[in-house]
């Protein structure tokens, strides 16, 4: 199902399952549930656009039994357009796809993953300007501002993506989100709050917390709070 659209007051944690102990998956999944986690981010990696291989349809199929949370599925993959429908199929709720993976068509790219019923992200990395996504603002639900290389949790936040940030929700509508993926805590979270980000992903920051429970609460609060200033 797609993603509800963002109401002003909506600031969303997603907590990535890059950080979690696969040994325990079905569990880990539960704590972060009960933690209050209003997304499960899901990386899902190729070993060819990116230098690491995850998982892959699978495994989000398995999940999806264990958990209700929306899955937002990022592919950081080559060929999105061809993989996206098996993901569908397995329970994504959102599919993002890299705009430096479907530049001739960004558009196309977007309606094509809308039409398999889930809602559609598109992303770009560090070094990818701003404007090569104006274009296809319109078609989708929510944009990701990478503020890592991607390819690898634990990874330092680059607060200079804020300034793309900032361009990017000056053109977005009030329910389209706007996501940051890569080095968010509890230090790094209320700068890209006041950039305008309303969906957070955190790996490290709440998989390896010891208590997660808190480790979102006080996030939240952090983004709040800098949401207004
Ligand atoms: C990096 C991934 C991120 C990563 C974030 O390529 O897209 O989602 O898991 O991890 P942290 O929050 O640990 O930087
Ligand atoms: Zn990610």
């Amino acid at each position: 199902m797609a993603l509800k659209k963002r109401t002003a007051e909506d600031i969303w944690i997603a907590p990535s399952l890059l950080a979690a102990d696969f040994a325990r998956l079905a569990e880990e999944i539960r704590a972060v549930e009960r933690s209050g986690a209003d997304l499960l981010h899901l990386d899902v990696m190729d070993g060819h656009f990116v230098p690491n291989l995850t998982f892959g349809p699978g495994l989000v199929k398995n999940i999806r039994a264990v958990s209700k949370l929306p899955f937002d599925v990022h592919l950081m993959i080559t060929d999105p357009l061809k993989y996206a429908p098996k993901f569908a199929q397995a329970g994504a709720d959102n599919i993002t796809f890299h705009a430096e993976c479907c530049s001739c068509d960004l558009r196309g790219a977007a309606k094509q993953i809308r039409e398999l019923g889930v809602s559609v992200g598109v992303v770009i990395s560090p070094e990818t300007p701003a404007e090569v996504i104006f274009d296809v603002l319109e078609e989708v639900d929510l944009v990701l501002v990478m503020s890592v290389h991607p390819g690898f949790g634990g990874q330092k936040f680059m607060p200079n993506v804020l300034e793309k940030v900032k361009a990017l929700r000056e053109r977005m509508r009030a329910d389209q989100w706007l996501e940051i993926d890569g080095g968010v805590d509890a230090n790094t979270i209320g700068q890209a709050a006041e950039a305008g980000v309303n969906c957070f992903v955190a790996g490290v920051a709440v998989f390896r917390a010891d208590d997660p429970a808190k480790a979102i609460r006080d996030m939240k609060e952090i983004a709040e709070q800098d949401s207004k200033s």
